[in-house]
């Protein structure tokens, strides 16, 4: 028996969660400090317990405000005997190390997106998770947690409208932070789009290609932006994706779906419509925070009952971080070389 199936065998025995989880959130930049208020103030079930960073005076500032535990190595926060799961919101680039960290602790684990920054790192992942034999790792697609989503899943599994045969998405930010480059608008920002893909249609991405209009003047210089991306899916749906990011005005996130006999959109935001001398509309969500705060919401809440219950995960596992890997790789080569490029996620395990 391998060490890492002795300590998550080891780690299943002393489960049982009679009080609440004791959750430390490794990375309390601007995704880990939203989290741990999260699980400080309103996830039921669940304690914030530690925080880490590599950055020692947040870890130690975010602590304090909290009143948790400061640990300045994130190793030790994973293997701490007092924490029984992990909620990592470092930058992706760690997240390799990290998740593998905790799978040897048998540590539950809600890692932010992306699983990890390449296919074959996150096939890593999905094998010593398998090699453990039971699900611990759950990646951060906080969409599949947002009303509006679950509803167009809904209209698709009931058949009603026939097959699906398009889905046009948009997905507009009003600016980029410093340094986002032209790939990122894929490995970043597409990467949504792919996971609510696969998670709509229940199927895979087989192809992507990455095509770019003319730029906006809003754009940094030298970033691609906007892109338009297409998507064909393993039962012949086809997908479009705008992807704009320096629209200068707020944060749109819009599918459309067109099957046989009907179409559904999601993402208008006509909460309030307001009607006036100016004219008449709605609002518009200023940023993804406030787009998709009730799915982070419910992303934790039923993780952490998921994790008590002994499931351990309730969303997208490890296989979904690796085929968004595997098609994000793939949408990046397609926007390097201009061609349509094929993806193929081989068996899974
Ligand atoms: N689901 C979403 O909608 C969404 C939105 C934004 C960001 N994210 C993801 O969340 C993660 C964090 O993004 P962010 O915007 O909060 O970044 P950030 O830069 O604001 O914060 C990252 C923090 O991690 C710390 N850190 C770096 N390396 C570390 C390590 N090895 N161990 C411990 N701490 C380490 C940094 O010091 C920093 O405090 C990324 O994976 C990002 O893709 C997801």
């Amino acid at each position: 028996m391998s060490t890492a199936t002795q300590t998550a065998e080891r780690h299943t025995a002393r489960q049982g969660y009679d009080g609440d989880l004791r959750v430390a959130v490794l990375g309390v930049g601007m995704m880990g400090q939203d989290h741990a208020r999260r699980l400080a103030q309103l996830t039921k079930g669940a304690r914030l317990v530690a925080v880490s960073d590599v950055d020692a005076a947040r870890t130690d500032a975010v602590a304090a405000e909290f009143g948790v535990r400061a640990v300045h190595d994130p190793v030790a926060a994973i293997t701490d005997d007092e924490v029984d799961a992990v909620v990592i919101a470092t930058p992706g680039f760690t997240h390799e190390d990290l998740v593998l960290e905790a799978l040897e602790a048998g540590k539950p684990t809600l890692c932010e997106k992306p699983l990890t920054t390449s296919p074959e790192t996150s096939r890593k992942v999905v094998e010593a998770e398998h090699a453990l034999g039971r699900r611990l790792v759950q990646v951060g697609f906080m969409r599949r947690f947002d009303a509006e989503y679950e509803q167009l899943r809904g209209v698709i599994a009931a058949g009603e409208l026939g097959r699906p045969l398009f889905l046009h998405c948009a997905h507009r930010n009003a600016t980029t932070p410093p340094n986002f480059s032209s790939e990122m608008l894929i490995l970043d920002s597409v990467v949504h789009e792919v996971d609510v893909v696969r998670y709509l249609l229940g199927e895979e991405i087989t192809a992507i290609t990455v095509l770019t209009p003319g730029r906006t003047s809003a754009a940094p210089e030298g970033l691609q932006d906007p892109q338009f991306v297409l998507m064909e899916t393993a039962g012949g749906t086809l997908v479009d994706v705008e992807i704009f990011v320096n629209t200068t005005f707020g944060y749109e996130v819009r599918t459309e779906l067109v099957a046989e006999r009907g179409s559904a959109t999601i993402g208008l935001g006509v909460g309030l419509v307001q009607r006036s001398a100016a004219g008449w509309g709605g609002g518009i969500a200023a940023d993804f925070k406030e787009r998709f705060g009730a799915a982070y919401d419910t992303e934790f809440q039923r993780w952490v009952d998921a994790v008590r219950g002994g499931a351990g995960v309730d969303g997208p596992g490890v296989w979904d971080g690796y085929a968004a890997a595997a098609v994000c790789a793939a949408g990046v080569e397609s926007l390097r070389t201009g061609r349509r490029v094929e993806v193929d996620l081989g068996p899974r395990p």
